[in-house]
């Protein structure tokens, strides 16, 4: 099984994924939060710091891309070849209002006219191989077979698919009907996205779909980053990843402030892993002081015990 970390936009950005492989090995490929490319054919001093070259790091990055316009994402697909990747990954998926009202992420599973023509001038002069991460439909799953049958009329290297609907976002059950509809179906390799959170999940799904040989997690990896590296999330390991993350993100973001509050993103995610979080969790959220917010993280870490599983608060 090739283990994927999923986009996840406001968490998993380049110090995040330094971080993670360093404390928390075991997984195979860390995927970009989508970048977004524009007519103006240069990167910003953001995105530059986001897309280091592939050969600067010692784990393997897929840069995600968010447009419905060919020749911006043959672009950017370029840009991603000379600093060395191999692989871009077009996100048809994000369900934000602002993303599909201009057409874009799962808004181009609205008008299958486009989405062809989109791949068609896509697929014949990319640079690189293309993956694609894909929802199954904007209204409907019933959608699903009329959006497959234009993705099996591309090379398309990897078909990633989160099994929900647009209306869905990210919770509600995932439609393993339509997954397997897929697996049957597609002529390019499926990997499976969605609500893996455990273990015990991922060995229940392994043995439910032996043929699918790749998997992304999001949301249960964050919750529990060592769910794949053997020895698990541990107090200590947690504890100088989270110290880490706060003194990269506070050089980063120009001060402990910031940093305190974007770790807040990942410490939603984290007391899930905790048992009788519920009162220090939310001390937590009240902090703006990042005196109570280091005092609060440090007990949570050292006084609490941790769950085996995760028990997730999404879904
Ligand atoms: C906060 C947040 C940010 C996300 N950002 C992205 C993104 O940039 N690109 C993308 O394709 N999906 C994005 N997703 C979707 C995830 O990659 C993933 O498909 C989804 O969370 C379902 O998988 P999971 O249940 O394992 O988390 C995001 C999801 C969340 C919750």
């Amino acid at each position: 099984m090739r283990y994927d970390f999923a986009p996840l936009e406001g968490l998993t950005d380049s110090i995040y994924r330094r971080l993670h492989h360093k404390y928390f090995p075991g997984v195979d490929r860390y995927f970009t939060p989508f970048f977004s490319p524009t007519v103006h054919r240069a990167l910003t001093p953001r995105e530059a710091r986001e897309l280091p070259p592939a050969d600067s790091m010692v784990f393997c990055v897929v840069p995600q891309l968010l447009t419905k316009v060919p020749e911006d994402f043959l672009w950017m697909a370029g840009v991603c070849k000379d600093l060395g990747y191999e692989e871009v990954n077009l996100n048809i998926g994000c369900p934000s209002g602002t993303v599909t009202a201009k057409g874009k992420g799962a808004g181009m599973l609205r008008d299958l006219d486009s989405l062809d023509s989109f791949l068609y001038t896509v697929f014949s002069s990319a640079p690189l191989p293309i993956s694609v991460k894909t929802r199954i439909g904007f209204e409907s799953a019933a959608e699903f077979s009329n959006i497959l049958q234009i993705y099996n009329r591309y090379p398309i290297k990897e078909l990633i698919i989160h099994p929900r609907v647009r209306k869905d976002f990210y919770n509600g059950p995932v439609d393993m009907k339509n997954f397997q509809y897929a697996l049957q179906e597609s002529r390019a390799p499926v990997c499976y996205n969605g609500s893996l959170r455990a273990r015990s999940e991922i060995t229940v799904f392994s043995a439910a779909f032996p043929a699918v040989k790749s998997m992304m997690l999001g949301r249960g990896l964050i919750a529990d980053p060592g769910l794949l590296t053997p020895g698990g999330t541990t107090a200590d390991k947690l504890e100088k990843f989270h110290s880490e993350l706060l003194d990269e993100y506070t050089r980063g973001f120009g001060g402990t402030r910031n940093a305190m509050f974007r770790l807040k993103e990942n410490w939603h995610y984290w007391l899930c892993k905790f048992e009788g979080a519920e009162k220090l969790g939310k001390r937590l959220r009240k902090a703006t002081d990042v005196g109570e917010y280091k005092t609060v993280t440090q007990e949570i870490i050292h006084n609490l015990p941790m769950r085996e599983e995760i028990i997730p608060d999404w879904d």
